[in-house]
């Protein structure tokens, strides 16, 4: 099943100067001074179902970690040790120089599962210490791929990802550790401002891969909401007199973006749906404060998908050689779905020229449950 529901507070301004490629460029800095860098494959899908194209940007490929996340991960550890160490866009060997100082600071996280490995990767590198905590209903390959990523303890709870977040909160302030958290609130914005500011990297790729000609339309999935806002605002700041058409997607029974634009009032909301869904990156049941000020301005609508929506584009995306996790196929899948139903196409405004980008957000991050809906597809052959 698919919804799709308009954006009624879009429009007014919104400032998205900080997204600049200027103003950006001391992160591109970092990630391609990491030993573990490399662009990530974009890959053009040409003339599917009707579109002139969908382009996939692969992120399954990012820093060995098979998601994007530790793009804002380590760039919000690697910014808060330099201010902490009083240096100003220091090498990794400046940093390095100051070893005991960086075994004494511990960070700390909750997450579903990508942003974790990010910061306990990013812990790891520079040898400080980490816990991640992790939601209740959390498959144990995801803690285990969190511990091997880098330096962290993790921990799985028995508490929903909101409450692990508000606990995890108070552990920090409690122990004088840092919370590297990539969802804002009032209050606490600097830290996740950076984390997203760290996904520009990902939008300055793909538009050079891309040779900066605009899509007209990206299909962005969200679980809080920065790594959309975050998008949105590079493409925003780009294509600043006609910015590409901007749909949000969501699983549908955690639908925030969805419910705080079904009620319209412009602040935001939490969703009511039952918290079930095998799109466990996308399981976050209120949006980030800073990624709604983006995304309130720039985004035309949302879109709530079920999991067999997303089950069928990892499979239509195996075929096209990109293994894709769960979270990874949401953009894709409302493209590849959509696609089929003229009333979609009418209300997203997609026709024969129209060229979506899209992002694979994850690779096949569950492994068991990747090949188990790949093997749906074989007995339905
Ligand atoms: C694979 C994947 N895709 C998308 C998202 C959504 O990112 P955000 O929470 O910034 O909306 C996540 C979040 O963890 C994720 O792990």
């Amino acid at each position: 099943m698919i919804k799709v529901i308009s954006n009624t507070n879009r429009g007014g301004a919104v400032d998205t100067s900080a997204y600049s490629f200027a103003a950006t460029e001391d992160i591109r800095r970092l990630h391609t001074s990491l030993d573990a860098y490399d662009v990530t494959p974009l890959i053009e899908l040409k003339n599917f179902k009707g579109v002139r194209s969908i382009l996939v940007k692969d992120e399954a490929h990012r820093f060995g970690l098979k998601a994007f996340k530790g793009l804002g991960g380590i760039w919000a550890v690697y910014r808060f040790i330099s201010r902490e160490l009083g240096l100003n866009n220091p090498t990794l060997e400046e940093i390095f120089q100051h070893r005991d100082r960086l075994a004494e600071m511990t960070f700390i996280t909750t997450t579903d599962g990508n942003h974790g490995k990010g910061v306990s990767w990013a812990a790891g590198l520079f040898g400080c210490k980490a816990f991640v905590f992790m939601p209740r209903g959390t498959v144990e390959v995801r803690a285990q791929a969190i511990r091997d990523a880098g330096s962290a303890t993790v921990t799985i709870t028995d508490l929903c990802y909101d409450d692990c977040v508000k606990y995890t909160a108070r552990l920090a302030a409690e122990n004088r550790w840092h919370l590297i958290q990539d969802t804002s609130w009032a209050g606490y914005e600097d830290i996740p401002a950076q984390i997203m500011l760290g996904y520009s990297t990902l939008a300055y790729e793909a538009l050079r891969q891309m040779n900066y000609q605009r899509p007209t339309h990206i299909f962005l999935q969200a679980g809080v909401g920065s790594m959309a806002g975050a998008i949105t605002a590079v493409f925003a700041e780009v294509f600043k007199d006609n910015p590409p058409r901007i749909t949000i997607v969501e699983p549908v029974e955690v639908a925030c973006f969805y419910e705080t634009m079904r009620i319209g009032d412009g602040l935001i909301h939490s969703a009511t749906g039952n918290g079930q869904t095998m799109m466990a990156g996308l399981n976050c049941a209120t949006p980030c404060d800073l990624a709604w000020k983006i995304l309130r301005h720039f985004a035309a609508d949302a879109a709530v998908i079920s999991d067999d929506v997303a089950a069928d584009a990892m499979r239509q995306l195996a075929e096209h050689g990109i293994i894709s996790g769960e979270s990874g196929s949401a953009g894709f899948a409302l493209a590849n779905a959509a696609l089929d139903s003229s009333n979609l196409r009418r209300a997203l405004e997609l026709n024969e020229d129209s060229i979506i980008f899209v992002i694979n957000t994850e690779g096949a991050t569950d492994p068991v449950n990747y090949d188990k809906i790949q093997r749906q597809m074989l007995s339905r052959n």
